[in-house]
């Protein structure tokens, strides 16, 4: 190989005369050699002009397993199934469902039906895994917000509800005081501006308890609390829910792609008081941006305390971190596509700057490839419909 590499290096050095640019060396060469070969005669099946050149002598061609249809879907290393999905919803406690500006084509479903309407067309092209974020109206948000467990709450009637109509249906939460708490902050928030982290859990438990008790089969503490996963799963087996499992938002950065989702929900964090100090940020608990090895030692932990998933947050632009833990974890790794993924996408597709579907597609594999089996999209039931569109026409 390495003698090949140099004898084509040889050649090309020979055909070096006068011009000095490579490029125009390469023209000067080939012309030599179409004026020998055809004798000015035209040659059919390429363009008038086409260089006519020795065969390379490469020890290696990729392009081989590359050159049919079939043979690029024997080779291919990564499928993305609808099964490999996980749609979140936003619920409200009305009956119309309300689009959200910042992610067309999303809405706040009117959780007794047009939830259920949502949920029966994913199912339909095999998505059947949901998680649900709740709209709480302002008046029942509180700064230590008890809402997140009252077993009359929205979040807990949805669950039931969907539980009731599709019994299979996998039922994710999430686990986080933000939609609650009238200070915008996933955990209760000191008048220093700390946001406080075991009594945070304490509710985290009691959330995830009446959560379990409403029939979810897996709870998702996106809080990012020091220990919570631990608690939880000892408050779950404690009141016999030993069959809920934890999807641990293990390595959740705080990062700008979350803007629409706050919109949607009205939960990004608010302006403090007079006599309180509340961060406007979630940079104390939410990782890095910058930190790698952090997330490694994130997952640890996750694995230790019993979580079952763990989840990357947000997808594209955390690759690295995705394939980190898949590379050092046996458990299933999720990557969270989120919102504001959802609405570049989105934005460009509408101003006609993006193939949607193509640039839809490709962004859910690379999650795929990248080491995610779950991967929670916004995209889920349109994804899903144009995997079913695609089936070649010979199978
Ligand atoms: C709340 C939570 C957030 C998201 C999921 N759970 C927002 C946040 O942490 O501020 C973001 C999801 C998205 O942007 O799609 N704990």
């Amino acid at each position: 190989m390495a003698a090949q590499l140099q004898s084509i290096a040889s050649t090309s050095a020979r055909c070096t005369v006068a011009p000095r640019k490579r490029s125009q060396m390469r023209v000067y060469a080939v012309a030599e050699v179409e004026r020998v070969a055809t004798n000015g005669a035209a040659r059919r099946g390429v363009p008038e002009g086409t260089p006519v050149v020795p065969v390379r002598d490469l020890p290696s061609r990729p392009r081989r397993n590359r050159k049919t249809e079939t043979v690029r879907r024997a080779f291919s290393e990564t499928i993305v199934h609808p099964a490999n999905f996980i749609m979140p919803v936003f619920v409200h406690d009305g009956e119309k469902n309300i689009p959200i500006d910042s992610m067309p084509g999303v809405s706040r479903l009117g959780w007794k039906h047009g939830l259920i309407d949502a949920v029966a067309e994913a199912r339909s092209v095999g998505v059947n895994q949901v998680v649900i974020f709740p709209k709480t109206p302002e008046e029942l948000k509180t700064p230590t917000a008890e809402e997140a467990f009252n077993p009359n709450g929205l979040a807990q009637r949805t669950i039931s509800l969907l539980k009731d109509k599709f019994p299979d249906l996998e039922v994710y939460t999430d686990v986080a005081l933000d939609p609650y708490n009238s200070d915008g902050h996933d955990g209760i928030v000191s008048d220093a501006g700390v946001i406080l982290n075991d009594e945070t859990i304490e509710y985290l438990c009691r959330q995830a308890v009446s959560q379990a008790r409403a029939g979810a089969d897996c709870v998702s503490p996106s809080d990012m609390m020091d220990g919570r996963v631990s608690a939880i799963r000892s408050a779950l087996d404690s009141e016999g829910f030993t069959n809920v499992s934890i999807m641990a938002y293990t390595a959740k950065y705080a990062s700008a792609f979350y803007g629409p989702f706050r919109d949607a929900l009205a939960s990004a964090p608010k302006a403090g008081e007079a006599h309180r100090r509340i961060p406007p940020n979630k940079k104390t608990y939410q990782q890095d941006p910058a930190n790698f090895r952090e997330a490694l030692r994130e997952a640890r932990l996750d694995e230790l305390e019993g979580a079952d998933i763990m989840m990357v947050k947000p997808g594209l632009p955390y690759l690295d971190v995705i394939r980190l833990l898949r590379d050092n974890s046996p458990l299933p790794i999720a990557a969270y596509h989120v919102s504001g993924e959802y609405a570049m996408l989105k934005a460009a597709a509408e101003r006609g700057w993006l193939n949607e579907k193509d640039a839809v597609l490709e962004a859910l594999l690379c999650l795929k490839r990248a080491g995610s089996d779950l991967i929670l999209t916004y995209y889920a039931t349109e994804a899903a419909k144009w995997m079913a569109e695609d089936a070649p026409s010979w199978r």
